[in-house]
């Protein structure tokens, strides 16, 4: 069988360059989508096929998809950043083509190879191109490729059909207030994963997981919720959709290591390497609460973020819970994050040279 490979369309757009331009001068996150999508269809007798360009819109699915019922389903998020000289890049790809690969091995889902993969964003962005915001604007077009189980079936097994979608977003900022430092809720009731379950795969029951948590976050005024380990509710997972950092004052760069439980974060991975080209020392450990929240007391840990590919890198400015609040710092943007948040966005928009060869051209 030849390689999986995705053509384009020659159907007219379905925004007018006016609703274009309009949407580009505030897109915020996740609200506006482009004209094309990408698609191709794997079944269990034949593989891949069919990889194709076609305009935006509804699914047609059976109410009887077996996604539907038991929630077979994967997905990516990347951006793709417009330069200054025009020239369209994205970040680290075959990082995401990794994890989409290691998140359909957990979900009992076909593998895409990492080729096809990075054709099918090559492929919408070429048909989206209008849509990725100008280099000026610290804009971009976030990409979310997903799969998922279509097989008309309600038995439980791995699904013999299956489709996989690449649409496009323009994003503005993640948070709807900007970089600002988030105020984030410890839940002690919720967990959003457990040993041996999904929580290292990018699944959407991960996130429907977190969803109570975050109601219960923003009860309390918070942002974000951050979830700690299931088994003994004491140690750092992550938030909703984010990985947690924590900066010290002699030096040294402390996030969650990976137990099978969180996420294995592109940003998180690059922010590691970042941090030690800076003179930081990484440490992927386990994170005690209690003792992050004695140290953020004695001045000992003087910064955090949250970080993601929407995110971005985003301060944290506040902890709170039931048994009290905990101020990061001085409660605003620490001058480590964002420091760290401009040296990845400059490697990104290409505003410095790619020292470590992330960047690969759509
Ligand atoms: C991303 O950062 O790309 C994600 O998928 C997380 C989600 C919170 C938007």
């Amino acid at each position: 069988m030849s390689a999986l490979a995705f053509t384009q369309t020659d159907q007219a757009r379905r925004i007018g360059e006016d609703e274009r331009a309009r949407i580009l001068a505030d897109p915020g996150f996740g609200q506006y989508y482009t004209d094309f999508m990408a698609h191709a269809s794997w079944r269990e007798a034949c593989g891949w096929d069919r990889g194709e360009v076609v305009p935006f819109g509804p699914l047609y699915l059976s109410p009887a998809a077996a996604v539907l019922h038991y929630g077979q389903e994967i997905f990516e998020g990347l951006k793709a950043f417009r330069h200054a000289d025009g020239s369209v890049w994205t970040f680290r790809p075959e990082r995401n083509a990794e994890r989409l690969q290691r998140s359909a091995r957990r979900l009992a889902l076909p593998e895409l190879p990492t080729e096809a993969f990075l054709d099918s964003l090559r492929a919408v962005v070429t048909a989206d191109e209008p849509w990725v915001p100008e280099a000026t604007s610290e804009e971009s077009l976030y990409l979310r490729p997903f799969m998922f189980a279509s097989e008309e079936f309600l038995g439980v097994r791995a699904a013999h059909a299956v489709e996989y979608y690449v649409i496009a977003s323009p994003a503005g900022p993640y948070f709807p207030r900007g970089v600002q430092p988030l105020v984030v809720w410890i839940t002690d009731e919720y967990a959003r994963a457990g040993a041996g379950g999904t929580g290292a795969a990018k699944c959407g029951g991960n996130y429907a997981s977190s969803l109570l948590g975050k109601r219960e976050a923003a009860e309390h005024g918070a942002d974000e919720i951050l979830f700690l380990d299931s088994e003994t509710h004491t140690s750092i997972d992550e938030l909703s959709g984010m990985n947690v950092f924590a900066i010290t004052a002699d030096g040294r760069l402390l996030t969650p290591a990976l137990t099978g439980s969180i996420l294995e974060g592109v940003t998180r991975e690059s922010i590691l390497r970042l941090a030690a080209d800076r003179g930081l020392e990484p440490l992927e450990q386990k994170l005690e609460m209690s003792e992050i929240l004695a140290q953020l007391g004695s001045g000992e840990i003087t910064e955090m973020f949250a970080c993601g590919t929407a995110a971005v890198i985003n301060p944290i400015g506040e902890f709170r819970a039931h048994g009290g609040s905990w101020r990061v710092g001085d409660g605003g943007s620490g001058e480590i994050t964002l420091a760290l948040r401009q040296e990845l966005t400059d490697i990104q928009y290409g505003r410095v040279p790619d020292r470590h060869g992330w960047l690969t051209r759509l």
